[in-house]
């Protein structure tokens, strides 16, 4: 091999690790979970089972992601409309909450995620809100993923929430502007998902991220949430890099 092969090779091998695995690699992701209780209801099997199965999709999910180019993970796993739904499910989802907290994330501790809910928190029982806090503290300094967990979330409620806190800041009328607004929801660091994916089929929104979707690629996916995992995940992240985003411009 002569001296300029060598310079090409080296040169060709330098620009194949530059580029990423995907064209366009999404950094910022959020997921709609859906599809627990068909998923159950399809085995025959209660929808807790489904919840269940719905967390270790959650685990695959996040331990694919940041070799897949992504930085922030952000999930809807209650929403403010979720306690309208049986008091026996609320009841064992809440449950299933505090034990993924004490058991997986401790586990995604370990491999350097960092974990953040944003919501609501009054209306979760003292010793969930305790276990919110733990997590987020021990995670604080984590930096391979963000992993940003919705509960009792609903968007429609974050967009009153800042308004009320801009107006009690006695701001003008004239000092309201989209970066004030953008500070004052309820995870100002959150970034704007770059894609948003929807499993099971539906194709709505279901006042996700309202704000912070303004521009984002969105994937629906009929998975359902207890079978996503890396490969489904990888199928979104292809369908995106496929993309063009424009901002609104040409
Ligand atoms: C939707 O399924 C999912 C939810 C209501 C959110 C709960 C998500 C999990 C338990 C996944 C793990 C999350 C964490 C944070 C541990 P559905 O019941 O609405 O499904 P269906 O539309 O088929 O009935």
């Amino acid at each position: 091999m002569t001296v300029l092969d060598r310079l090409l090779r080296a040169r060709r091998l330098r620009a194949q690790q530059r580029e990423p695995d995907l064209p366009q690699a999404a950094r910022a992701v959020a997921i709609i979970m859906d599809g627990n209780g068909r998923w159950a209801r399809r085995r025959g099997l209660p929808v807790a089972a489904g919840h269940r199965a719905g967390t270790a999709a959650l685990r695959r999910t996040v331990e694919a992601a940041p070799d897949l180019g992504i930085r922030s993970l952000c999930v809807y796993a209650f929403s403010t409309e979720n306690w309208t739904r049986p008091d026996d499910e609320v009841s064992d989802l809440m449950d299933l909450f505090a034990e993924t907290i004490r058991g997986q994330f401790e586990d995604l501790h370990r491999q350097g995620v960092r974990i953040r809910f944003f919501g609501r928190r009054d209306r979760a029982s003292d010793s969930l809100r305790a276990q919110m806090a733990g997590i987020e503290e021990r995670t604080a300094a984590n930096e391979r993923l963000d992993l940003w967990v919705a509960f009792d979330y609903g968007g429609r409620a974050e967009i009153v929430e800042a308004c009320r806190e801009i107006v009690r800041s006695g701001v003008t009328a004239e000092g309201v502007d989209a970066a004030l607004i953008r500070q004052s929801l309820a995870a100002p660091d959150l970034p704007d998902p770059d894609l948003v994916i929807r499993t099971s089929g539906e194709q709505r929104l279901s006042n996700f991220l309202l704000w912070q979707s303004a521009y984002a690629e969105y994937v629906f996916t009929t998975t359902l949430w207890p079978d996503f995992g890396a490969d489904a995940l990888r199928d979104a992240l292809a369908e995106y890099a496929r993309r063009r985003r424009r901002f609104g411009g040409r």
